[in-house]
């Protein structure tokens, strides 16, 4: 008798924490606070630095030179544009000498050195949900990029719509013309051919990169250098099927043993970001593509399967009549490289004499700053090729 309240206990603590998670996940069928959740826009630490200010960050002085961009919606990014190290120093009396941040983007020395050097390599990084450009180990992400040939390669960067001191709020389809404004600029205004332009994107930014690649490929047959997924996600309901928040809150996994109910919600998420699905059709559109997938084996918010849909969905695409998983994975060579992960790769000369190259990269260890650590190196790789 004395142990039916712990029983009762018990069964109330269950049905109180089943109530709270209803509750929980009832608020994210509100397409606003899925934004919110999602987006993480309005999580930063801005105020304790200011991205106006780079040289806070450690960047030598006008080492990073700020930028704005207008979207044709009407908006204005907030950029960094980082100059490599060697080219800094060769350099560094005549950035010195000019204003901090000065006002004319296009009169600055930085754009200057990248426009008018026809050796100069561009990286394009679209960053990962929350923060700034300026956020965490994303300056750190910059000197590594610049640092693979530090002569010649730029990185230019923005903060989307509702990050930072970008105007506006974001959404899936405003941060697809976001990124489309920032290559066309680089295309257009700084005269940047898309042979010297690779796009790198990281978690969220790989969503961003991957639709943007496609448009160019779709709407003007553009191929980039190369297009490099550093923790790519396949789509957001499959994402959110495992995902949890700070690994500690579950979002739709608690749902698994009730198919109903995970489809009912699966079927509410508004911004489905299908980068399977843009991937596949970038492949299969293009004449030569060159596509990287990066992803750590411990990465926890966003499991390296992910990479592996990825993979599969750009090889596949390479097929006209399509392929089923054993046939790719009769063709596909792998390499396992002990300790440093193992590579997939997926290289097919086509009919018409293209060539389409996808490749994919699984780090063994060290989760997310070794998987960025590849990135580096591939990076480096691919300008030198
Ligand atoms: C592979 O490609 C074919 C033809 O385009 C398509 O019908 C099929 O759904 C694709 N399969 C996968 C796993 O993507």
């Amino acid at each position: 008798m004395a142990i039916a309240p712990i029983f009762r206990k018990a069964y109330w603590s269950l049905a109180i924490a089943g109530g709270l998670y209803f509750a929980f996940i009832s608020l994210l069928l509100n397409g606003w606070i899925q934004r919110q959740a999602f987006y993480a826009h309005r999580v930063h630490t801005a105020w304790l630095h200011d991205p106006n200010k780079p040289e806070q960050f450690g960047f030598l002085k006008n080492q990073v030179q700020r930028f704005d961009i207008r979207t044709p919606d009407g908006e204005v990014l907030w950029g960094w544009h980082v100059l490599p190290l060697t080219l800094y120093a060769e350099n560094e009396r005549a950035l010195i000498g000019q204003p901090v941040g000065a006002g004319d983007y296009e009169k600055s020395w930085a754009f200057k050195l990248l426009a008018e050097n026809p050796e100069s390599r561009l990286i394009i990084y679209f960053h990962g949900n929350a923060g700034t450009v300026a956020q965490g180990w994303r300056t750190d992400t910059y000197r590594a990029i610049t640092a693979g040939a530090s002569d010649k390669i730029h990185v230019l960067t923005v903060d989307y719509r509702g990050y930072g001191r970008s105007t506006g709020s974001p959404t899936e389809a405003g941060l697809i013309t976001d990124g489309i404004s920032l290559v066309k600029y680089a295309m257009e205004v700084a005269q940047i051919p898309p042979q010297r332009i690779v796009i790198v994107g990281q978690s969220l930014g790989s969503a961003v990169a991957t639709a943007v690649a496609e448009h160019f490929t779709l709407e003007d047959a553009v191929e980039f250098k190369c297009l490099i997924l550093c923790a790519a996600f396949s789509d957001v309901p499959t994402l959110m099927s495992s995902y949890t928040i700070g690994g500690l809150i579950p979002i739709l996994s608690p749902l698994r043993p009730y198919p109903f109910l995970s489809q009912f919600f699966a079927k509410r998420i508004q911004e489905t970001w299908f980068t399977f699905v843009r991937l596949a059709n970038l492949v299969q559109n293009s004449k030569n593509v060159n596509v990287h997938l990066i992803h750590a084996k411990n990465d926890y918010d966003i499991p390296w399967s992910h990479s592996d849909t990825l993979f599969y969905a750009a090889a596949n695409a390479t097929s006209v009549e399509g392929l089923t998983f054993k046939q790719m994975d009769a063709v596909k060579t792998s390499i396992d490289f002990g300790e440093s992960g193992w590579t997939n790769l997926w290289n097919t000369v086509q009919e018409d004499g293209g060539r389409k190259i996808i490749r994919q990269d699984i780090v063994k260890h060290g989760g997310n700053s070794h998987s960025l650590q590849k990135l580096t190196d591939r990076i480096a790789i691919a300008h030198q090729s």
